[in-house]
């Protein structure tokens, strides 16, 4: 079986435009790979993320009908990255109805682009490697006869279509509660890909990995209410994922991601770097394995820098993420015999791979590459430090796992390094039991990661209903501190990043210097004195171009759609001085009045990168 190649590029164009072309969508622009108001998730991990206060009714500024492209990043499976299909960060092809159309409709779309030819604008994929999955019911919702009678009447024979349970046909965030529903999964053979044997079979067998996933219909019409109920939402919604990479590898015959143009060139430039350029050997499995997590794992880092929120490496969060990523990728960059600094190098090929589709990356490139070297170098440091330590310690330290840890914990020292160590010892070598080693090695770790997870958890306790409201409160304010950082440090000041959770908002902003106490009571001043006098917040919907014109504040302009949504805190619809306090473009959602918010307080001013200050603040 052969299909239609198509290029990376080809395929977002081609998803876009059937949806805004044949039926109607509005194309939106995706959202940050860092959410901005949302306290229960690192990083937007589907493309229903940034959409949920329009799941849950708010007005879309686009329409009840849209359609994107999402980055996303998902770290749960981290460790099974390097195998041919996991990835850490992922495109997601998403079209949505917000209380439009539903599950008829969804179908029929999801069939017509996956099977009309490539000149209508579909991807010409056989309806005979096509199989599809339903809800199959249980006492929360009843079996999902509605989207299986779609399937039959649009020619999917009985034998391919599956009933499955909640934990494979049903789709809700991340979270514990949030919008959820039913969901109607699409499957592909791949088993003949390669080389037209192993046909289709009648019968769908989900277990069998060859039928392999690409597109997912959730039927968002449900809420998981805290105490793990669901109640109905006021309207039904369409979410739809497809996995861009998947489908990408599919047109293309490749069983890999890592074959196809979104890495081609990365992979060549590491085989090298390393030395061992195809045309002499066929790389070997081990060799494949660290590839692929290199070329995963950078091109995860080179986004998250990239990000308009973007994170640099630390020790917390997203930075803690972000550099293990960067440093399990140059870990496994020295095993391929790669010698010197090269993560700033592979990250220029995924710039120049991506900048069209992305161009975030082409403007914060130079930020991106310096702090991949500052990384690569701080970890050679830590490495260097972490065998002198070793170097002085005895035999019974050693060969224990515990210790492994303790090496990981205190210097960073990975555990794979401290085997090495083990085995280049002769006289270690031959003590070395590594099944106990290992066990030793997990049992401490999985101690550890409980004692952070509790931390987690009790960091972000009160569930998400409360700290809605609480982000919500922080969210205004952040607009509030916005303006007062332009009345009083300059105009210079823009908005360079957000991050909200129920505790606390953060604001990067330009600017060159460290704030002075002064300044900092004179911003906290003024937005205090805003929230006493209890001015009111409104929200009007206009095209970028006359929310411009009025003076609305809005600096990430590839973010926005054609029309948008301004709020006005002060005085609505004016554009003259004194008429409001702040303007700007944004999403939502904002309380009513100030007078909610409480006092505003600074708790931290600090350099976040060069030229940029980071705000701490919280609302007391
Ligand atoms: N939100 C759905 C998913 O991620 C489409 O699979």
């Amino acid at each position: 079986m052969k299909l239609k190649p198509i290029t990376a590029l080809e395929l977002r164009r081609l998803f876009i435009d059937f949806f805004v072309e044949k039926h109607g969508h509005a194309e939106i622009p995706g959202a940050s790979l860092i959410p901005e108001n949302d306290p229960t998730v690192l990083f937007t991990t589907a493309g229903m993320h940034p959409l949920v206060p329009y799941l849950m009714g708010e007005t879309h500024p686009s329409g009840v009908k849209l359609v994107d492209v999402q980055k996303c990043l998902r770290t749960d499976d981290i460790d099974e990255v390097g195998d041919p299909t996991h990835l850490t960060y992922f495109e997601m092809l998403g079209n949505w109805s917000l209380g439009d159309y539903f599950k008829k409709e969804a179908v029929e779309m999801s069939y017509e682009f996956m099977t009309s030819s490539r000149e209508d604008g579909g991807l010409e994929l056989p309806v005979s490697h096509l199989a599809v999955s339903c809800f199959e019911g249980d006492d929360d919702a009843p079996r999902d006869e509605d989207s299986a009678e779609v399937w039959r009447s649009l020619g999917i024979a009985e034998e391919r279509i599956a009933f499955l349970d909640k934990k494979e046909n049903w789709w809700g965030p991340a979270g514990q509660t949030g919008p959820c529903g039913a969901d109607s999964e699409m499957f592909f053979w791949t088993g003949d890909l390669a080389d037209g044997s192993e046909e289709p079979p009648a019968k769908f067998d989900p277990e069998d990995e060859r039928w392999v996933e690409i597109w997912n219909d959730v039927f968002m019409q449900y809420y998981k209410n805290e105490d793990g109920t669901y109640r109905e939402l006021e309207q039904k919604n369409v979410d739809t994922g497809m996995g861009f990479e998947r489908v990408l590898c599919i047109l293309n015959g490749v069983s890999t991601p890592f074959e196809t143009d979104l890495f081609m060139d990365v992979v060549e430039a590491v085989r090298s770097l390393g030395g061992y350029d195809v045309g002499k050997a066929e790389p070997s499995e081990e060799q494949m394995l660290s590839e692929r997590i290199i070329c995963d794992h950078l091109r995860a880092a080179t986004f998250l820098i990239g990000d308009r929120n973007g994170v640099t490496p630390s020790n917390t969060d997203q930075g803690y993420i972000l550099r293990r990523l960067i440093r399990r990728a140059i870990r496994h960059g020295r095993k391929l015999g790669i010698e010197g600094e090269f993560a700033r190098k592979l990250a220029g090929i995924f710039v120049n791979l991506y900048g069209e589709t992305y161009p975030e990356l082409i403007d914060s490139q130079e930020k991106i590459y310096e702090e991949l070297a500052r990384e690569e170098e701080q970890f050679g440091k830590t490495l260097e430090k972490g065998l002198r330590e070793l170097s002085k310690r005895d035999e019974g330290e050693m060969l224990n796992g515990e210790f492994a840890f303790y090496m990981y914990e205190t210097y960073g020292f990975p555990v794979e390094m401290t085997l090495e160590e083990v085995r280049k010892d002769k006289a270690l070598a031959g003590k070395l039991d590594e099944e106990k080693f290992m066990k030793e090695f997990a049992a401490k770790e999985a101690e550890h990661q409980k004692k952070s997870r509790l931390g987690a958890e009790a960091k972000f306790s009160g569930g998400l209903a409360d700290d809605s409201e609480a982000v919500t409160r922080l969210h205004t304010a952040t607009h509030l501190l916005h303006q007062a950082l332009r009345t009083v440090l300059g105009e210079h000041v823009q908005q360079k990043g957000s991050n909200i959770t129920a505790d606390r908002l953060r604001f990067d902003f330009t600017h060159e210097e460290k704030m002075t106490d002064e300044e900092k009571a004179e911003v906290e001043k003024l937005v205090n004195e805003q929230i006493e006098a209890d001015l009111p917040v409104h929200c009007e919907e206009m095209s970028v171009g006359d929310a411009k014109k009025s003076g609305a504040l809005g600096f990430f302009e590839s973010k926005y759609g054609d029309v948008v949504k301004v709020y006005t805190v002060g005085r609505a619809g004016s554009s003259e001085a004194g008429g409001h306090f702040s303007k700007e473009i944004c999403g939502g959602p904002h309380v009513e009045r100030l007078g909610e918010l409480g006092a505003f307080k600074i708790k931290k001013e600090e350099s976040s990168s060069r030229g940029v200050r980071r705000i701490k603040g919280i609302l007391g």
